[in-house]
């Protein structure tokens, strides 16, 4: 059965037409990588399928619930939906582990041992330093380590491997393809193709469609 759905979505920001009748189905354990030139519209579908932004027409069902504009998500955003943001807005003034657990503030879902997690991410020396003063690898990797605190049902990644090296891009990939293993469906975002090739999906986001890619 689809997890997610969406059916012939548009959004639009003024005059520019980003989305135009966007269809996508996702499975409980599929691994999706969206690939697409800059400016293509992929941050807008990332933000529309985190239940963060509006979309203008269409519809989307999450699970159960068909999403309607001007309800507020905030209990699916915050207990089934791990986000990893493209421009990571990190407070920097917390903790790398206060970092990690701020989901866990709104959420009654029991979080996953964050040391463990954290030794998965090579990042358990960071635990205790402010986020402020971390390189941007290394707040890439802290993000993703928020995103999958509470074992969402979903992750959406907007490039979650845009500041890592080789190394640390197989570390992130490995950790997404566990979650993933573990029933976690995944929607990535990536300009690498090498990235994608780890997913069971591609599609590329041109002219506000998808188009499914076979590598
Ligand atoms: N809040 C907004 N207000 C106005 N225009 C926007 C807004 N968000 C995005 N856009 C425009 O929508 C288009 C798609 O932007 P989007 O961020 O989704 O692209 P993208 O595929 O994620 O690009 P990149 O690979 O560079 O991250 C762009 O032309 C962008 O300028
Ligand atoms: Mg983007």
């Amino acid at each position: 059965m689809n997890f997610i759905v969406l059916k012939d979505i548009f959004k639009s920001y003024g005059d520019t037409s980003v989305l135009r009748g966007l269809n996508l189905e996702i499975q409980k354990n599929d691994f999706t990588a969206i690939v697409g030139k800059s400016g293509a519209g992929k941050s807008t579908l990332m933000n529309i399928l985190g239940l963060v932004e509006y979309f203008d027409a269409g519809h989307y069902y999450f699970g159960e619930t068909e999403i309607l504009s001007g309800r507020d998500y905030s209990h699916l955003r915050s207990n089934q939906i791990g986000f990893v943001f493209q421009n990571y807005n990190l407070i920097s003034s917390l903790t790398c582990k206060e970092y990690i657990l701020l989901p866990t503030l709104y959420s009654k879902c029991p979080p996953c041992d964050v040391y463990n997690l954290a030794q998965m991410l090579d990042i358990e020396h960071l635990l205790s330093m402010p986020v402020g003063v971390l390189s941007g690898g290394e707040k890439q990797r802290i993000a993703l380590a928020r995103a999958l605190v509470l074992k969402p049902k979903v992750i959406i990644a907007d490039e979650p491997t845009g500041n890592l090296d080789k190394d640390n891009k197989n570390i992130v990939i490995r950790l997404l393809t566990h979650a993933n293993e573990d029933g976690c469906a995944v929607v990535l975002i990536t300009h690498d193709y090498y990235i994608a090739s780890n997913a069971d999906k591609i599609f590329e986001l041109r002219d506000g469609i998808l188009h499914e890619k076979y590598l």
